[in-house]
């Protein structure tokens, strides 16, 4: 795997989180509705960020970044499918889904490290550090 091929696929993970979130946002139910609903959107408008700083950086290095949903839909190993609506149905898909995409970033940094790239390498360790932390929360949210 290059690295600009592996930055695709962490684009795509985003690509397909962003309208995943949106989802969570809209049809989350349950007493809690509100926080959570604020919550989903906090989410959705970080990983817009993030994803744009991960095409941005692949510009950045010579590469193209995927930019259709059919290339998103291709590359991420993140199913966009599920019809979630409980807050513990919901936790648990996202413990998944940023579990996944944690450990995808871990490998990515020796890739980075590889061709000397510390800049890239320096972004994935900002952001497994984000999303750990958003994995805690999410793990203190479901029933023990
Ligand atoms: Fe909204």
């Amino acid at each position: 795997m290059t690295l600009h091929g592996f930055l695709n696929e962490r684009i795509a993970d985003f690509g397909v989180m962003y309208f995943k979130l949106h989802r969570f946002h809209w049809y989350v139910k349950g007493p809690f509705f509100y926080p959570l609903h604020e919550k989903f959107e906090e989410l959705y408008d970080e990983i817009t960020g993030t994803f744009d700083e991960f095409a941005e950086r692949l510009l950045s290095i010579g590469g193209a970044p995927a930019s259709t949903m059919k290339e998103y839909l291709a590359l991420s190993k993140i199913s966009e499918e599920g019809n979630e609506v409980t807050p513990e149905d919901i936790f648990a898909t996202l413990i998944k889904d940023y579990s996944h995409m944690v450990s995808a970033l871990k490998e990515g940094i020796e890739l980075a490290e590889g061709q000397r790239d510390m800049a890239t390498a320096d972004m994935f360790i900002e952001t497994i550090t984000n999303f750990e932390k958003h994995l805690w929360m999410f793990k203190q949210s479901i029933k023990g």
